[in-house]
């Protein structure tokens, strides 16, 4: 029985990894997730007919929680807000990674220094500082709490000092440099390394958050595989370590898409709009356009780059944009999709959009590939993006300089789609809606695209 688990576990890590693989094209990307999925089903099921870890009530009181609370929340929860949803998930697979530590060292407090209790400490530090950080960046982007950075004096000292006290603590918790009762020094261990969690997300600004929860994300992977080794499991220590990579990968490139380094990101106190004079946006003048003139913008010339963004997510206005993407093809205009890697809220936002409306991957086009082409394009329609087409990431002074944009200022002539003069997630102004070349066709993104499909039907 005991090789069969074996052998069935090791059968869901290979699926794990090849569903992973297939995740890199949006093309197989729907058979990869199928993939992972009967993967951890097929752990799951080799888990709990390996009874010795929990009753059957045990674990049938557990699917039935924990799937009514995953069905709920996938269900209801908007496309728009699935980095907070992720982030709880992350909270909660550390929080379930450091509860199989602790249980282990309840079971075996005098466990001592050697494999098995470093690795429950290790277990214990990183599931608690990605429980009590999830649940903060959850906040921040729930808006239940501030998201702007909350910054003290001294403040990386003292979180440097917190976390030496938390390896002191994990340490002397096995035996080493004080001989206090073993319990009690690890429940201090514990609490300091949630509060560590805290300290460790709340200098870090809303905007920042998604990379936040990326990295959290692959915590939350490395608390798994250390919980596998705690409890000798193999496929939560190969699961936890392939979280871990991917994790850490994905944050990387996040990174890479707004120009910052991961410490950057996590001791720069960046992203929030607080040295902003948010009274001074949007007080320029602007050149308006209605569907009827865009239509006329966009029928008569050769090349169109469409650039979306978060409020095409927010107005669910990919089928109509697809619809005017089409319309304009038939009447012999190219058309492409720009994509950056940090627009929408989430990594690959744009892409999973655009697949749902049925946009040919091959007109798709990502930064790099498309930047050198918006000077000989004639028309660019920006559709709910900002910040990711904000020229002021090339001034040094601005809050977001540095971040690669999509340099769409470059083309003839350029719409953009949004409802005001509204800032994006940076909360900065952006030059772009002002200058000669912009038109501004102001609107819900959902609404404008269809009047657009109307007007683009109707031109000669
Ligand atoms: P944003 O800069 O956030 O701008 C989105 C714009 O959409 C807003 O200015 C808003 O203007 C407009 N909008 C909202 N609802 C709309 C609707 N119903 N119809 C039409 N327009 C609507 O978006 P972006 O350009 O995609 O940039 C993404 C931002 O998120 C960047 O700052 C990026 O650094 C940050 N971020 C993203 C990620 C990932 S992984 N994607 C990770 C970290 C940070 P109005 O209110 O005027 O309509």
């Amino acid at each position: 029985m005991e090789t069969f688990i074996e052998l069935v576990y090791l059968l869901s890590a290979v699926l794990f990894v090849v569903g992973l693989k297939r995740l890199q094209s949006p093309a197989t990307a729907r058979g990869g997730n199928a993939l992972a999925s009967l993967a951890m089903l097929l752990a799951i099921v080799a888990t709990v007919v390996d009874t010795e870890i929990l009753t059957w009530t045990g674990i049938l009181v557990g699917v039935a929680i924990g799937g009514l609370l995953g069905g709920v929340a996938a269900r209801r929860v908007e496309m728009t807000d699935m980095p907070q949803l992720v982030g709880i998930f992350n909270g909660f697979g550390g929080g379930a990674s450091a509860l199989v530590a602790i249980a282990e060292f309840t079971a075996n407090p005098t466990v001592g220094m050697g494999t098995t209790g470093v690795t429950i400490m290790i277990g214990t530090l990183i599931g608690a500082v990605t429980f009590t950080g999830s649940f903060v960046a959850f906040a921040k982007l729930q808006g239940l709490m501030t998201g702007n950075p909350i910054t003290f004096p001294g403040q990386n000292p003292f979180n440097l000092v917190v976390f030496l006290g938390v390896i002191f603590l994990a340490a002397a918790s096995l035996g080493v440099a004080l001989s206090a009762d073993p319990m009690v020094l690890f429940w201090i261990f514990l609490g300091t390394a949630l509060l560590l969690g805290v300290l460790i997300v709340i200098p870090i600004g809303g905007a920042d958050m998604p990379v936040v929860i990326s990295l959290l994300n692959s915590y939350s992977g490395l608390a798994a595989s250390a919980a596998g080794f705690v409890i000798g499991n193999m496929v939560l220590i190969i699961s936890g370590a392939l979280v871990g990579a991917s994790g850490l990968i994905l944050t990387q490139l996040m990174c890479k898409g707004m120009n910052r380094s991961l410490a950057n990101v996590a001791f720069g106190g960046f992203g929030g709009s607080a040295g902003v004079d948010r009274a001074q946006i949007g007080q320029r003048p602007v050149r308006r356009a209605d569907a009827e003139a865009v239509a006329a913008e966009l029928g008569y010339v050769n090349s169109v780059v469409v650039v979306p963004g978060y409020g095409l997510a927010v107005a669910q206005a990919q089928h109509e944009l697809r619809k005017v993407g089409d319309l304009l093809e038939q009447r012999g205009v190219d058309v492409k999709y720009a994509i950056h890697p940090v627009a929408g809220r989430m990594p690959g936002h744009m892409n999973v959009l655009l697949a749902e409306a049925d946009v040919s991957y091959d007109k798709l086009f990502d930064l790099d590939e498309i930047n050198s082409d918006f000077g000989s394009t004639d028309a660019v329609l920006v559709v709910g993006a900002n910040d990711v087409v904000n020229p002021s990431a090339r001034d040094p002074d601005s809050i977001i300089a540095g971040m690669p944009i999509l340099d769409v200022d470059a083309a003839r002539r350029v719409i953009i789609m949004k409802r005001s003069l509204s800032p994006g997630f940076a909360g900065i102004d952006n030059d772009l809606f002002y200058m000669e070349h912009t038109l501004m066709f102001f609107g819900d993104a959902k609404d404008s695209m269809a009047d657009l499909v109307r007007e683009v039907r109707e031109l000669a």
